[in-house]
């Protein structure tokens, strides 16, 4: 009785794991863009040949259960060796050499050059990832706006999305967008995003690189195309002077503390090009790679002290008192 309990205990859980992996955000299964409606369509169609071909070889073996008092499988007389190597042949080596051709034509040759980097002059926007210990850069040619973790697209535009690293090899993948690219050093790898719906897609590093790999998340955000320009041309342009007390001491504590030899907050002297560009800080939803929100509380607790958020996060703590970090979080709060 106990036995079957824990057995019962053991189904549920293992089923509650496997299905934690569905719906939700970061689903393979849920397209938003063409390439991945491919991915999904050449899925659903493996899948179902896979399960055909199961259900004929479970039904062949019943049926021989089934038979197994008989002498012959098929018949009593003498063919019944040739229809069992008839049906071996068609079976066995001829249906399934046909249906693996077929969908090795169609993966390997039809969907894969659908999601494989696009031609440069087939799209309309280019967007810059270097991936970094632990956190994505973002840059978009043409214009000023630099931006961390969070990527935002216009939707129903083709956009090559240009990769590196700064460090070790890391791997860009938006499930409902596209399959994965490699971000190496020193090489470029390039992927097509065409988001066909608005919406905040999750991402995540999908290669180990570092005790922080897991907390190495990034957001792609499509909007529509008039909100993407406003979105950008706020990115591009220079950070809000601090406009009160508060907020001009926090400046005054981030130039004079280390803050500003590692990050940069244009329109300011700080210029440092080690962590994330925060002159828009304030307009991002999550800090730390989408690891926390970016909310005055948290990003309070995460300057005081990062190790505790992100162990092993190259951002040290600075010894600064309560006064400076209520200042420092207020300026920072303030550049939207
Ligand atoms: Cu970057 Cu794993």
């Amino acid at each position: 009785m106990q036995q079957r309990g824990a057995c019962r205990a053991g189904v549920v859980l293992s089923a509650v794991c496997l299905l934690a992996g569905c719906g939700g955000n970061q689903d393979t299964l849920h397209a938003h863009s063409s390439a991945q409606s491919n991915i999904v369509e050449l899925f659903w169609v493996m899948f179902g040949s896979a399960c055909v071909g199961f259900g004929v070889v479970v039904s062949l073996l019943f049926l021989g259960w089934l038979r197994r008092e008989r002498a012959g499988f098929f018949a009593a007389d003498g063919d019944v060796d040739r229809t069992g190597t008839r049906l071996v042949v068609v079976l066995g080596v001829a249906l399934p050499l046909a249906v693996l051709a077929g969908l090795f034509v169609w993966a390997d040759i039809f969907v894969v050059r659908s999601t494989a980097a696009p031609a440069p002059s087939s799209t309309q926007m280019t967007v810059e990832v270097v991936a970094h210990q632990w956190w994505w850069e973002v840059h978009y040619p043409g214009t000023a706006a630099v931006t961390a973790n969070e990527i935002h697209i216009p939707t129903n535009t083709r956009i090559d999305l240009v990769g590196t690293s700064a460090d070790v090899i890391h791997s860009f993948w938006v499930p409902e967008l596209n399959r994965k690219i490699e971000l190496i050093p020193g090489i470029e790898n390039r992927i097509l995003l065409d988001a066909t719906s608005p919406g905040v897609y999750r991402g995540q590093c999908s290669e180990f690189c570092g005790v922080q790999h897991a907390h190495m998340a990034v957001a792609v955000i499509a909007e529509p195309a008039g909100r993407f320009r406003a979105w950008l041309a706020n990115m591009a342009a220079p950070a809000l002077p601090p406009a009160t007390a508060t907020e001009r001491a926090g400046l005054r504590v981030f130039l004079s503390e280390p803050c500003a030899s590692c990050h940069t907050i244009r329109g300011t002297s700080a210029r440092g090009g080690v962590g994330p560009d925060l002159t828009h800080l304030a307009s991002r939803s999550t800090l730390a790679a989408l690891t926390i929100p970016n909310t005055p509380a948290y990003l309070r607790g995460w300057i005081a002290n990062p190790q505790a958020v992100k162990p092993g996060a190259k951002m040290p703590a600075v010894p600064l008192s309560g006064r400076q970090l209520d200042e420092l979080t207020a300026y920072l709060e303030h550049l939207r």
